[in-house]
C-alpha cells in the first residue's frame, strides 16, 4: 500500500531520480508488432525493465453462446505475469490482482474498438508478462493496442498507457519498482490520445488536487510521445496509413 513517505531517497540533490530519469522522463521503450505466428494480431513491448508480449484471436464466434452480446463484440483481455517475471516466484494460475487486471484492461481496450461492427463475436486478448518491473498494466495496455491494430481491428484511436505518481514529494512520469514499492502514489492511466478521452483511470497513494492534475498532465504529454511510437512501429511493418483505419 502507498501513500507513506518511506526513508529511502528517491530523489537526489539534483532533483534526479534513482535511475537517474528526470521527473518528467519515460524510461526507455521499444516495441515490435508481428511476433507470434499462430495469432491474428501479436505485439511485443520492452518498457524499462518490463518484457510483455501480446497476442490477439478474432473477432471470432464468441463461446460457450451465452456469453454473446447481439450488438457488439466483448473483448475478453487476460493479463497473466509468468512464473519468473517477478523477484519471488509468482505461483502460476489466476490470482486477485490478474483478475482485476483483466477486467480493467478490458474496459479500457473496450472503449477504443469499434465493438459494435461486430455482434456475437469475441475478442481475445492475452497479455502475458514474461518480466515484471513496475507499470505492467498501462505497458500492457499499450502492446495489447499494437497487437489489435496488427490483427487489422478496426479502433476508433490507438490507445496508450502510461502511469504517473509521487515520490520524496515529486509528482514523477512513469515510476519504476522502487519508486512503485516506496513511493507515495501510482497512478496509472489509458488515453486515447487523438481525443484526449482517458479509458482507464486509477490511484493508489493520495495526491493534492494539484498533484493530481499535474501527474496526468504529464501522463497525457508522455501518451502523445508513445502514441508517435507506436504508430512508427506499424508504419514499419505496413507503411503508411496506419493512421488512418
Ligand atoms: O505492474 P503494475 O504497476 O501495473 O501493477 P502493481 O500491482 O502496482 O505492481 C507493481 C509491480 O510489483 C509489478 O510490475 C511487479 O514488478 C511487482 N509485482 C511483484 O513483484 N509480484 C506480484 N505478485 C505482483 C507485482
Amino acid at each position: 500500500m502507498m501513500g507513506m513517505k518511506s526513508d529511502i531517497r528517491l530523489i537526489d540533490d539534483n532533483g534526479l531520480r534513482i535511475d537517474g530519469r528526470l521527473p518528467n522522463q519515460l524510461r526507455p521503450i521499444k516495441m515490435e508488432v508481428g511476433v507470434v505466428k499462430r495469432a491474428d494480431g501479436s505485439a511485443y513491448i520492452e518498457w524499462g525493465g518490463n518484457k510483455i508480449i501480446a497476442a490477439v484471436y478474432g473477432p471470432r464466434e464468441a463461446y460457450p453462446k451465452h456469453v454473446q452480446e447481439s450488438d457488439r463484440a466483448i473483448v475478453r483481455a487476460r493479463y497473466n505475469m509468468a512464473a519468473f517475471s517477478v523477484d519471488e516466484r509468482k505461483r502460476p494460475g489466476p490470482d486477485r490482482r490478474s483478475v482485476e487486471l483483466s477486467k480493467v484492461i478490458s474496459e479500457a481496450l473496450t472503449s477504443a474498438i469499434f465493438v459494435e461492427k461486430f455482434p456475437r463475436t469475441a475478442i481475445d486478448v492475452y497479455i502475458e508478462v514474461l518480466q515484471a518491473d513496475a507499470g505492467t498494466r498501462v505497458a500492457g495496455i499499450t502492446v495489447a493496442s499494437l497487437a489489435l491494430a496488427d490483427a487489422g481491428i478496426p479502433m476508433r484511436d490507438l490507445i496508450v498507457g502510461c502511469a504517473a505518481g509521487k515520490v520524496d514529494d515529486v509528482v514523477v512520469l512513469d515510476l519504476n519498482k522502487e519508486e512503485d514499492n516506496f513511493g507515495q502514489a501510482d497512478v496509472p492511466m489509458a488515453i486515447l490520445p487523438r481525443t484526449g478521452e482517458i479509458a482507464l483511470l486509477q490511484m493508489d497513494g493520495d495526491l493534492t488536487y494539484d498533484e493530481l492534475t499535474n501527474a496526468m498532465e504529464m501522463a497525457m504529454d508522455a501518451a502523445k510521445k508513445i502514441y508517435n511510437m507506436e504508430i512508427e512501429t506499424l508504419k514499419a511493418k505496413y507503411g503508411g496509413d496506419v493512421n488512418e483505419q
